[in-house]
């Protein structure tokens, strides 16, 4: 029996403030030569880590493998329905390897001491958050922030939240969420970058960049987490968990390449889904987790069950108990379980008693392992939680400049009849109404977890700053966003007599999208239709302001009211976005990123549908149409107005037939006609004309973002290869099939110019 040593390995290395109180001396030596491995410099012991992460596991118990497989949520924020008391002493035990919901310098610290210096292999926790939109600074809900189709103001978002999150402890953020949600009753649709797979793509890149920035173990990074893989958008009937079914094809060619990307742009970790898919529930799907996401794919991270969706196996009906769910999840290739603590209490069994091989298990752990040395972890598992970089970091004034950017860039105006925007700032009187005016609690949307609220600029500020007399603003509630009180109503119509113009500002709550807020009605809450039709009435111009996570049934609004503004939730600087928006000190450029339905009866509404056998023909009665509501959405995908004009010329192919060698150039000239510069998103898309199998009548390929003066023109030059032409063709094989293609170029998916070409 090897003696029982003592030794603090601060003395030998004293930048690692690690104490060891190990029972064999060659335990001692195995950790020491681990350890000292970390000692250099964080950025080239990459090569040397698989070794140390193999001798560390040979030193592991299964009890202390089966550890790392496990992730607690603290009490410090709770982001769902359980909470395991006692987590604590879990950490203290060795029987957990990451921790969620728990943030701060100071308070990361603590915990990671309980791991680093009470349990006996010393291995540092990994501490995980929703970082989803913005971490203390908060920048637009997601969906809003596709709206800007801003590749840069995207990045810088996720950059900033990378950089504040890790400088409160975190090295891990549960996002980009990269579900394609074509049914806005789906209340996460707020997460996500909208219907289109194509710009969900790009997003998605940006993403997990901005959060990883230089990388995993750069110190003002956090890992990306890709989810929630896969398909959870498409819940039958937009019910938040509910059941997903779809072909392969779809799959494959609508839903899977937002997460591909995010994948191939380095995401460190995946998140499974709640839903199941062809009967079985992502946690447990050896199809999604090892055959596509690590075989056909490449990926080498580590995979995390959303919250206990290992434990909603039982539920779901394909494990029995506790054992088969987590036999079925660690077959499927899940490395770690979140919340549910199934792994904890099951795995060990079913080693001892031969039903999952404990090399499964090491293979987990490895992939676990490996990125907390990745993180750097082993060399100090302090250095993410530094309270002065804390203090340096968070909210700066250059990322609430940056979090203003942004969300101006995110607004979409629906609607300016007689160029009723931008305001004047010198307007006489200018009325401010709606429960959503000056609701600060509501301004930083969902999932802003370590938002804090009251730092928020409510609308009402923001206007107030602006205009050359704050006296000049007069401000009434008018209702409450969701229920039937009509006691402050008449107020808000006296209000609206006074003025010269009226800002309405109506929406959900921050809370009605998001997880579990699926909604069977997508009108205004409560009563303020009533609100807008009264305040319509009192016969002032008016310009309605959005707030939601989610496209509404705003047909009346469209109808009657002469402007409209989609601001989404904004984040913390909402107030002075939407007035740098309102008086003309931006120009406003968003584009929906989702496809407005007139009415709920349209959903599943997204532009890139299949043409039938019997397209939709005003004079036919047979043919794909509604008795009782038109075909066609309130609002197009990509529309978006400017205070501008855009006009588009004629489409210019180089060439009118190529090979699938040839790059094919498309060129359209878009002049500024109007009276102000402005910001366009010229989008590009095609349509395979025959396929061996049905193809959408539009697919978008390409966009630029661009700035022309007034007066100015340019030619935007989108270049296509055959890559951009291909599908899963009928034997599943992708690639590009020859014939007739049709190119549109516009500046929403509907109106758009028209050529031709032939693929040979
Ligand atoms: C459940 C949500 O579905 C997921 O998106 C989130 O990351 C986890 N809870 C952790 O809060």
């Amino acid at each position: 029996m090897a003696a029982r040593v003592k030794v603090t390995i601060t003395e030998m290395k004293p930048k690692i403030k690690i104490r060891l109180a190990i029972e064999s001396v060659s335990l001692v030596l195995m950790l020491v030569l681990i350890l000292s491995g970390c000692k250099t410099n964080v950025k080239n012991y990459t090569s040397s880590y698989e070794y140390r992460v193999d001798s560390l596991l040979k030193l592991m118990t299964l009890e202390e493998k089966v550890g790392q497989l496990t992730l607690y949520t603290s009490d410090y924020d709770v982001t769902g329905p359980t909470i395991r008391e006692g987590y604590k002493d879990d950490i203290k035990a060795g029987k957990v390897g990451a921790i969620f919901n728990a943030f701060g310098a100071d308070y990361t610290r603590k915990l990671q001491e309980m791991a680093v210096k009470e349990t006996r292999l010393h291995i540092p926790l990994l501490f995980g958050y929703d970082v989803i939109h913005g971490h203390k600074t908060i920048f637009p809900v997601p969906l809003g922030e596709a709206a800007s189709w801003d590749m840069n103001a995207i990045y810088k978002s996720a950059r900033i939240a990378g950089d504040e999150a890790s400088a409160q402890g975190l090295h891990w953020t549960f996002a980009p969420m990269c579900d394609i949600a074509r049914d806005p009753r789906w209340g996460r649709m707020v997460e996500g970058a909208g219907e289109d797979t194509y710009l969900g793509s790009r997003i998605a890149v940006q993403r997990v960049k901005g959060f990883q920035g230089d990388g995993v173990g750069s110190l003002n990074s956090v890992m990306a987490c890709v989810k929630h893989f896969a398909a959870y958008g498409a819940a039958q009937a937009g019910r938040d968990y509910s059941t997903v079914d779809m072909s392969d094809r779809v799959l494959r060619e609508v839903y899977f390449p937002p997460y591909k990307a995010a994948i191939d742009a380095g995401a460190a970790t995946v998140m499974t889904s709640f839903n199941e898919l062809d009967g079985v529930p992502a946690s447990g799907n050896k199809y999604l987790m090892t055959d596509v996401l690590r075989n056909e794919w490449g990926f080498g991270g580590f995979v995390v069950t959303d919250y206990t969706s290992i434990m909603e196996m039982i539920p779901h009906g394909i494990a029995e108990d506790t054992a088969s769910a987590a036999a079925l999840a660690i077959e499927a290739g899940v490395d770690m379980d979140m919340q549910a603590g199934f792994y904890q209490d099951a795995l060990p069994g079913l080693v001892k008693k031969g039903i999952i091989k404990e090399d499964l298990i090491d293979a987990s752990v490895r992939r676990i392992l490996r990125k907390k040395f990745e993180l750097g972890l082993f060399e100090d598992p302090y250095r993410y939680s530094n309270v002065e970089r804390e203090k340096a970091t968070i909210m700066k004034p250059e990322f609430l400049d940056a979090a203003r950017d942004i969300a101006k860039r995110s607004i979409v105006l629906l609607k300016n009849d007689k160029q009723l925007l931008p305001l004047s700032k010198t307007q006489k009187k200018i009325a401010v109404i709606g429960p959503l005016a000056n609701a600060r609690q509501e301004m930083i949307g969902s999932w802003s977890a370590a938002g804090d609220w009251s730092k928020a600029v409510t609308l009402l500020e923001g206007i107030k700053s602006k205009v050359t007399s704050a006296d000049h603003v007069l401000y009434a509630k008018g209702c409450n966003i969701n229920d039937d009180s009509t006691k402050y109503l008449a107020e808000a119509i006296r209000v609206a007599k006074q003025a010269d113009v009226v800002v309405l500002a109506v929406g959900e709550a921050a809370l009605m999208t998001g997880e579990a807020a699926s909604r069977a009605s997508l009108d205004l809450p409560g009563i303020q239709q009533k609100l807008v039709e009264e305040i319509q009435k009192a016969g002032k111009p008016v310009v309605v302001v959005l707030m939601n996570g989610r496209p509404l049934t705003i047909e009346w609004i469209d109808k009657n009211v002469p402007s409209v503004l989609e601001t989404w939730f904004l984040g913390t600087q909402t107030g002075y976005a939407i007035a740098d928006v309102l008086f003309g000190d931006y120009n406003p450029s968003g584009k929906l990123p989702v496809t407005f339905p007139r009415s709920v009866g349209q959903i599943p509404i997204f532009y890139n549908m299949k043409n039938t056998g019997r397209p939709m023909d005003p004079n036919s009665k047979y043919t794909s149409k509604y008795l009782d509501e038109s075909n066609e959405p309130l609002y197009p995908f990509g529309y978006g107005l400017s205070y501008t004009i855009f006009s588009y010329g004629d489409v210019v192919l180089s060439k009118n037939s190529i090979s699938d060698t040839d790059e094919l150039s498309v060129t359209c000239k878009v002049t500024n006609t109007g009276i102000y510069d402005g910001e366009e998103v010229v989008q590009l898309y095609i349509r395979d004309l025959v396929g061996s199998v049905t193809r959408p009548v539009k697919e978008l390929k390409g966009f630029e973002k661009i700035m022309l003066k007034k007066g100015e023109s340019r030619d935007v030059v989108f270049k296509l290869t055959t890559k951009d032409l291909s599908f899963y063709k009928k034997d599943m094989t992708f690639g590009a099939e020859p014939g007739k293609f049709q190119i549109m170029v516009g500046g929403n998916s509907k109106d758009l110019k028209i050529a031709e070409f032939v693929l040979r």
